[in-house]
């Protein structure tokens, strides 16, 4: 499942050459109402795109749904898309995992191309293949493996993002630093998130893309060390769960982050994760995110949402857990109680 992720400072003409190097029929672009708005005119010095036919979406992880997907078939389908046909993606996860999903099911499959927007999306959604909706209410429910024909990263698209989003993409960031080497994780603590656009921060988003491609090649379709890439996402996704519920929604790298204090915690107890590493880890989350705050009356919602997360079995919890940086152990069960101590220690740690 090789793919071509390309980093660049021109991203028109990055775009030319690959297209020009995929033969195709036809051109289509998906964009949701605020890539068609705001990146679209990046694009503007592009040749090929001016033969390109356009499909717009509405915005948001709401909107990955069956209708939306419907509609882009819709549209492929009214106007002409065939076997040979080439589809862009341009935006964050929730474009690129809807496009690549139209895609690689239309007509058995047509290749795309995508163009993350959002720093999460760089660094994680666009890359490595895994393509889907929500159904049912759960994320991802429906989707296949299909990697994109190449990804094109450029970092212009991230100046008009808030501090926020970037702090989500750098959760993303952060877990790739802690499942790699001790050298590529040091660096993250002095990358500067105010200078989104700096040649310091695309050489930090190669060498995190770099740790996932190598996660990937290994293990395509997630039976080991693909494991890895979920690595603080058991706690994380049952927090994001949480803020759902209270209807304060936290943004998706956010809850990895306090996620991933709660996994080293559990690293700690059950691997001997260093405690020294594990402190500082966390002071930088809690000074960078902030704190998500729980008490014991919401574990038991907590530990429900681990038990459903569709990497379980029954009634145990399974974990990516660390004995040191880089030293990572899959398929680590916990069990009630041992998540109960890793959400006390959170919480003693955070102050909570
Ligand atoms: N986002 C984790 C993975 O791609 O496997």
């Amino acid at each position: 499942m090789a793919q071509q992720v390309l980093f660049t400072r021109n991203i028109a003409a990055a775009l030319d050459e690959i297209v020009a190097g995929c033969a195709h029929d036809r051109l289509f672009i998906l964009t949701d109402d605020n890539t068609g708005r705001h990146c679209l005119p990046l694009l503007s010095e592009s040749r090929v795109l001016a033969s390109a036919r356009r499909i717009n979406i509405l915005p948001d992880d709401t909107h990955k749904t069956l209708e939306s997907l419907a509609s882009v078939w819709q549209e492929l389908s009214t106007r002409h898309a065939t076997r040979h046909s080439l589809m862009i993606n341009l935006g964050g996860g929730m474009v690129t995992d809807l496009g690549g999903f139209a895609a690689s099911t239309f007509k058995r499959g047509i290749r795309y191309i995508n163009i993350p927007t959002t720093l999460l999306g760089a660094v994680d959604a666009a890359v490595g293949g895994k393509t889907g909706i929500n159904f049912n209410g759960l994320k991802n429910e429906i989707g296949v493996f299909a990697p994109a024909e190449a990804v094109l990263v450029s970092t212009a698209f991230f100046r008009t993002l808030s501090k926020e989003h970037l702090l989500s993409g750098f959760a993303e960031m952060l877990k790739h630093g802690l499942i790699s080497r001790r050298e590529i994780y040091e660096r993250l603590f002095d990358t500067d998130l105010a200078c989104p656009d700096s040649e310091a921060m695309l050489a930090r988003l190669e060498e995190s893309v770099a740790v996932k491609q190598h996660v990937v090649a290994e293990d395509p379709f997630e039976a080991n060390i693909r494991k890895s890439l979920n690595l603080g996402h058991t706690v994380g996704h049952a927090f994001e769960s949480l803020s759902l519920q209270r209807k304060r929604p936290v943004q998706h790298g956010y809850a990895v982050a306090w996620g991933l204090v709660c996994e080293l915690l559990l690293s700690h107890r059950k691997l001997q994760f260093p405690l020294d590493t594990l402190r500082r880890f966390a002071e930088y989350v809690r000074s960078n995110y902030g704190v998500f705050a729980i008490t014991c009356n919401d574990y038991e919602y907590l530990y429900e949402r681990m038990t459903h997360d569709k990497k379980n079995n029954a009634d145990t919890v399974n974990f990516t857990l660390l004995s040191d940086i880089g030293q990572v152990v899959i398929d680590q069960t916990a069990t009630r109680d041992e998540i109960y101590i890793a959400l006390d220690l959170y919480r003693d740690m955070f102050g909570l």
